[in-house]
Formats: structure tokens, C-alpha cells, sequence
């Protein structure tokens, strides 16, 4: 198509994400690829625009202007009634006046005002026409009143009303009207659509668009750094989640840099990794970014644009970024901040979201797009080795360098295409102290926990989806002596396996096929078989990092014959001690009376206090698994709960009254010789020591305290103590 005398960029229709966009390439266009400052953009989205229906109008060249539903539906709007107008032929000769009441003289000029108002001008500055319209409208009045009545026709003034009715009915000729009826002069139009057409802008080579709402409404909640990039937390006056924005330095930059990177980005494409090589790519990421900057140096030479060292250096990390990184994302998963990130299908619907730990779920300003999806998928494939197609709907993996545990979900299993989800791991385990610190759980309960751990008692802890079972188990794991040999199982890499043995631990990893994944892939082991092969490891404490399948039973087994060594800890989904032994028995296959091999199941639960929004993680319940029951264990009392989460104190409580009917400590007493007064004394002094560490990291602001490396040395300390003061006895 021809506007003036140029020739303009070709057009296309593109679905993505259950939306359709039309997409113009602006690439070779004379046009200033923008619909509020270039009248011929404007023509050319609402002429096509009567051809095709659309979601949003993409203009493209260096970077993409995005003009969102409410824009587009504005421009749809204006190309309907350029359309309604033609058809209904207003500027025709019966619409003009009537010739024998006031004969033609005016004719000539009504048709041109019409024509121009309705059909050259419309389309190229709809609000310059209604303006002229007005006017029109506002003459003619004048001139009727002065007609004398035998030459008095209203044909032509009820016309221009007509048409002015029409456009009065679309939005911007409404918002417009405003802004107009503000302003004691005629304004010049130009300036009138920005405010109207204020476009999204991303760069071109990045699938994702960033949302920036009006910042107006809302309230900064809270703003920090991640990697390059501004974070801003938001609450937003009507929705119920906080917003979490990113501005990354790649949307923001100036057009000369946006065409040096998508150049570079082109030249190195053919670097890009093959199949084999995506792990040591991680690694090698500064070769990449050395690579990069002596491209980018050679294309700012050869197309004159200076750059500083730091801006070249800036620019590559960029392009590394979105080469051998991980796009946008990569921000994301950098923030130690968030705990899960979502991405739904269709992808390019909804906004990313993520969990933060602070502030709870959050809609990110990100929109995702199903390119970006794929290009991304067919990078975990290569890297981790499993397949992910319609016959595998599941993959899952743990991301090298972001200790991030991802799971993708693809058709037939998500019908409606990809979707993401994205576990962020703590660098560092979480302890006991950390969790009193936060109120996950009562000093009480992390000592009455850990003395568990220390009389090798098997515990499986339970709950809801994130409500912190693994994180418990780590910070349980964190209980055991350090002379004693540990074996962690698990099918992805939680648990904290090399920061354990980094602080002296002895503990041996064994990792199994995900039962989850439909993939079998050949060289992993089968959870039960891992199981088989830790057992005849020897004398251990035994971690499952989550208890789902077939594993199940033969761990019972061998609790069963006094087989699983000491300590038993593991995970299972569930929401009551209860849930657990069902699960156990009825789903797993487990018999009763191998599940008696359980002593206490420990309960967490996401709680939301009074109806609030956000969600606190507590420690909700700890229960004995008592021993003289047959069928049912709940109505038989085989389920002694001794704490018992109660919300209105937010408060762990110790259930003194069941604890004279526990079987457990009555067992413990009689093996260790201590009497009930001793145990609970050892109890409280190890609850003492951790709200001790705790009260020192707040008095002295040192959060480093609380972390592993000191709770471990100050567990061990306490233990020393312990044994010098029995020694003296
Ligand atoms: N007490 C807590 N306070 C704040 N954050 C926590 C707490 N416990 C766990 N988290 C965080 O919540 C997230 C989920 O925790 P975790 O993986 O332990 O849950 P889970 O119950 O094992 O989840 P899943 O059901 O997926 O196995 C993690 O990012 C973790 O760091
Ligand atoms: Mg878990």
C-alpha cells in the first residue's frame, strides 16, 4: 500500500496466546512507526483494521510499539464508522440540501466538507475532523438563523448532526471532546494522541512486553536492586495481589543502542549452542560476553555511534542474556526475594507471577510470550537430556547456577499449551532459629523437634503444596550430630546436600528418577531401588526428600524390621497427621502395622490470620504415632497430638495433658534412664539456646547468626556442655 508517496510496510496477522495481534513491519518505512506522531501510521491501522479483527496492533522495527486492547478497540471503532459512512454514502446528493428550496449554489462546498470530515481526513486524524465538524456544525447554525424561510433547508445541518452523533459514540472522539472543551483555542491535533496512544515499547528481539501501569494509583510498597535492574513493589487500590515490577535496562534504552544489540544478536546467533554444550555454556558465560563486546566495538566503528566502555560492557551482558542466559526470566529467578514463580497458559495471557516471601503472591508488569515458551523448553530439553513432547507432557529439572527447580507442563496435560512453574531455593538452609525468628514455629516446638532428631525418632513432616515441608526437613537435617553418617534421598536436588558437607557434615546423595515425569529416562534410578541400595549403605540417618511412590513400602519394610537405620525423616503431601496414615495405608499400600514404624508427624500450614490476604507459614501440629491400636488409629487413639497450632495467640501449644498418656517419652525414659522431668529440662534448655541466638541477632542486627554455619557450631557447643555437665555426675 502507498500513503503519500511512500510505500508501506507489509502487515501480518499473528495468534499467540489465545490473542491475535497485527503485526506491521516498519522496518523499511519512511513512517515514524508510531500512531501518535505519524499521521500516516494512524491511516494505515485503521485502514487495515477494517479487513481484519485484532487483540492489539503491533508497529515493529528496532523496537515494538504495542498498542493494547483499549487502543486498538479505539482504532477499530474510528475504521468502522470510516466504513459506515462510505456505505451509507453521506457526502451524496441527497444528503446535501434540498435543491428546490435552496438550489445547489452550496453543494459544491458541502460535499467537500463532508468528504473531507468523513473519509480523506477520518482516517488520518480523526479528531481534526470532528474539529472541523463542530465548526461546520456551528456555521451552518449561524446561517440558518439569518435564512429567510422560503429558502430555509435543514437537510445539510441535520446531516452534519448525524454524523457528528456517530462519532460522538466513539471512545476517543469522547475522550478527546474533553480534553478539547478544556481548551480556549484550537488545539493543533498532533499533540492530542499521545496521551491516547501511549504504546508499550520493547525491543524487538525480546518476546517479552513489560505492563507500567498509571504509578499514580499505586503505593511503593517497597524498591530494591536485582542484577541490573529496579524492582518496585506495589499495592494497587482494587487488587488483591501487590505488583511487582521490573524496568530491565534493555526496554529503556535509546534507538542506536536497540539496533546495536539486535544486529549483534543477529551476527551471533550462529553461536548459539548446540545441544551438548548448554551446561559448560553457564559456565562459560564471560566468554560469551568477551566474544559480544568485540562485536558490538566493531558494528558502533562501522556505524558511527560512540560508545563507552562500560556501555559496550552493558550491552553484552544484555545480548548474553538473551542468547545463553536465561531472557527475562533470569531477573526473576536472580531475586532471592521470591520463592515461585508461575507462568500459566496460554502464555502472553496473564502476567508472570511469583511469590514473594515478604509480600506474598504478586502479578509482575511481564507478559510472556509463547516464542519466547518454546525457544525456552527446547533449552531445558537439551540441557537436561529428557524428552518433552505430547508423550512426555512433564519435564522436570533442576536449573544449573540458579538453584531454581522448574517444572514444565505441555499439551495434552496442559490443554491450552506451555506452562511454567518455578521453585526458588534459599542459597542457604533454612534452622531452627530462623523459623522461631519468623514465627514458623515456638522455641518449644524447635526444641521438643530437635530432641526428636537426637533420640532417632522417624518423623514425616506433611502439608500443603509450599507450605515449607522441605524446608523443615532441612533445618531438622541440621539437628543431626555431626558424627553421624547421613543419606539424603531425593528425586530433585532440595535438600542441602554440598552446603552440609561443606560445614562438616558426613552425608552421602543419592538422587532417583522423578516419578512424576512420565519420562524414563535410562540412567536414573527408581526411587525404590535407590531405596534398596541406601539401606545396605549401612548404619545411617535416612532422609527422603519426599515420599510418593513405590519407595513407600520398602522403607516401611525395613522401619518395620529395625533395617533403616536411626534417624527417619521425610516428606509427604498431606494437610493432618491423619491425612499422612491414609495416604500411607490407602494410597502407598503400606500395612497398618508397618506404618506404627512412624513416631511423630509434624504438620505446617499456610495461615491466613483473620481473613487477611497474605499467608504466614506455621508449624500447625505435632502428633505421636502411638503403637496399640489395629484398624483405624484416630478412633482407636492412636493419634496423640502433642502441640497444637492455635491461631488466635498465634501460638504453638504444648498439650500438657496428653503428654502423661504418650508412649513415646515413657519408651524414651525407660531406655535412657532419664526421668520426664529430666527429658522436658533438656527440651527447654536446647528451646533456651536457640531464642537465645535469636534475641542476639536482633539485639545485634547480625542475621548472619541464625544461619547454619553458626546454629550447627552452636548446637554443637550446647552438646559439649551437655556432656561435660553428665560426665561430672
Ligand atoms: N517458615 C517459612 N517462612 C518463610 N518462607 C518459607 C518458610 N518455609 C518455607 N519457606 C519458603 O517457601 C518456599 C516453599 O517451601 P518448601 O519447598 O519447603 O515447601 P514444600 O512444602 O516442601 O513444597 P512442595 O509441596 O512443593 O514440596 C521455599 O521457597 C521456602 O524458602
Ligand atoms: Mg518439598
Amino acid at each position: 500500500m502507498k500513503i503519500g508517496n511512500y510505500e508501506v510496510g507489509p502487515w501480518a496477522v499473528k495468534e499467540e496466546g489465545g490473542k491475535r495481534h497485527l503485526i506491521f513491519d516498519c522496518r523499511d518505512c519512511v513512517y515514524k512507526s508510531s500512531i501518535a506522531d505519524d499521521r500516516a501510521c494512524m491511516y494505515h491501522a485503521i485502514k487495515i483494521l477494517e479487513e481484519v479483527e485484532v487483540d492489539d496492533v503491533v508497529l515493529a522495527e528496532v523496537y515494538e510499539r504495542v498498542y493494547n486492547e483499549n487502543q486498538t478497540r479505539m482504532l477499530g471503532e474510528i475504521s468502522q464508522i470510516a466504513q459506515k459512512f462510505e456505505i451509507e454514502g453521506v457526502w451524496s446528493y441527497k444528503f446535501l440540501g434540498d435543491a428546490k428550496v435552496e438550489g445547489e449554489t452550496f453543494f459544491g462546498e458541502r460535499h467537500n466538507t463532508l468528504v473531507s470530515i468523513t473519509h480523506e481526513n477520518l482516517r488520518f486524524d480523526p479528531i481534526n475532523s470532528y474539529i472541523i465538524l463542530l465548526q461546520a456544525i456551528k456555521a451552518e447554525r449561524d446561517k440558518l438563523q439569518q435564512m429567510p424561510p422560503e429558502k430555509y433547508s435543514d437537510v445539510y445541518f441535520k446531516t452534519l448532526n448525524y454524523v457528528k452523533q456517530v462519532l460522538d459514540k466513539a471512545e476517543l472522539i469522547k475522550r478527546a471532546r474533553e480534553t478539547i472543551l478544556k481548551l480556549k483555542t484550537v488545539p493543533d491535533t498532533k499533540d492530542l494522541y499521545r496521551p491516547f496512544f501511549d504504546a508499550q515499547v520493547k525491543p524487538s528481539f525480546i518476546g517479552s512486553r513489560l505492563i507500567f501501569e498509571d504509578n499514580e494509583k499505586l503505593e511503593l510498597l517497597d524498591e530494591y536492586n536485582v542484577k541490573d535492574s529496579t524492582v518496585q513493589i506495589f499495592k494497587h487500590p482494587s487488587k488483591t495481589s501487590k505488583m511487582y515490577f521490573i524496568n530491565p535496562p534493555e526496554y529503556s534504552l535509546p534507538p542506536e543502542k536497540y539496533f546495536i544489540l539486535s544486529k549483534t544478536k543477529e551476527l551471533v546467533a550462529s553461536y548459539r549452542p548446540g545441544k551438548t554444550s548448554l551446561s559448560e555454556l553457564a559456565k562459560s558465560r564471560r566468554y560469551f560476553e568477551r566474544v559480544y563486546q568485540s562485536t558490538i566495538k566493531d558494528l558502533s566503528k562501522q556505524n558511527n555511534i560512540a560508545l563507552e566502555n562500560e556501555e559496550i560492557i552493558e550491552l553484552s551482558e544484555i545480548v548474553a542474556r538473551y542468547t545463553v542466559g536465561y531472557g527475562i526470566l533470569e531477573i526473576l529467578l536472580s531475586d532471592k526475594n521470591l520463592t515461585d514463580v508461575y507462568l500459566d497458559s496460554p502464555i502472553g495471557q496473564k502476567p508472570i507471577y511469583v511469590v514473594h516471601s515478604e509480600y506474598g503472591q504478586c502479578e509482575t508488569n511481564i507478559l510472556y510470550s509463547e516464542t519466547e515458551a518454546e525457544s525456552f523448553v527446547s533449552k531445558m530439553r537439551a540441557s537436561s537430556g529428557r524428552p518433552f513432547d505430547e508423550a512426555h507432557p512433564v519435564l522436570d529439572y533442576d536449573l544449573p547456577d540458579l538453584d531454581t527447580r522448574l517444572a514444565v507442563i505441555g499439551p495434552p496435560l496442559a490443554p491450552d499449551g506451555i506452562a511454567f512453574a518455578f521453585r526458588l531455593h534459599k542459597v542457604t538452609p533454612w534452622t531452627l532459629p530462623q523459623f522461631i525468628d519468623n514465627k514458623f514455629i515456638t522455641p518449644l516446638g524447635a526444641g521438643l523437634l530437635g530432641f526428636f532428631v537426637d533420640q532417632q525418632a522417624t518423623m514425616l513432616i506433611t502439608g500443603s503444596r509450599g507450605s515449607g515441608k522441605t524446608s523443615l526437613t532441612q533445618a531438622l537435617m541440621l539437628e543431626i550430630l555431626q558424627n553421624t553418617r547421613i543419606i539424603v534421598q531425593e528425586d530433585t536436588s532440595e535438600l542441602p546436600v554440598r552446603y552440609m558437607k561443606d560445614i562438616g557434615f558426613n552425608i552421602q546423595h543419592l538422587k532417583t528418577r522423578s516419578p512424576i515425569s512420565v519420562s524414563e529416562t535410562s540412567n536414573e534410578v527408581a526411587p525404590e531401588e535407590a531405596l534398596r541400595t541406601a539401606l545396605r549403605l549401612g548404619d545411617s540417618a535416612l532422609i527422603i526428600g519426599e515420599v510418593r511412590s513405590k519407595e513407600a513400602k520398602v522403607l516401611y519394610e525395613a522401619m518395620r524390621i529395625g533395617a533403616a537405620g536411626n534417624i527417619v525423616m521425610g516428606t509427604i503431601h498431606g494437610d493432618s497427621a491423619y491425612s499422612v496414615w491414609d495416604r500411607i495405608v490407602n494410597d502407598l499400600d503400606v500395612p497398618n502395622t508397618s506404618f506404627k514404624a512412624t513416631d511423630v508427624v509434624v504438620v505446617a500450614r499456610p495461615i491466613r490470620f483473620q481473613g487477611a490476604l497474605q499467608r504466614h507459614r506455621r508449624l500447625v501440629q505435632v502428633t505421636e504415632v502411638k503403637k496399640q491400636w489395629i484398624s483405624d488409629p484416630e478412633s482407636e487413639g492412636g493419634l496423640l497430638d502433642l502441640m497444637l497450632y492455635d491461631a488466635k495467640p498465634d501460638k504453638l501449644e504444648l498439650l500438657e495433658d496428653n503428654l502423661k498418656e504418650s508412649d513415646m517419652f515413657s519408651r524414651i525414659s525407660k531406655i535412657s534412664g532419664l526421668g520426664l522431668d529430666d527429658i522436658w529440662k533438656s527440651i527447654r534448655m536446647n528451646a533456651s539456646a536457640k531464642s537465645y541466638l535469636v534475641e542476639l541477632k536482633n539485639e545485634f542486627k547480625f542475621p548472619t547468626l541464625l544461619e547454619a554455619e553458626n546454629t550447627v557450631a552452636a548446637n554443637n557447643k550446647l552438646m559439649l556442655i551437655k556432656d561435660d555437665s553428665l560426665q561430672e555426675h
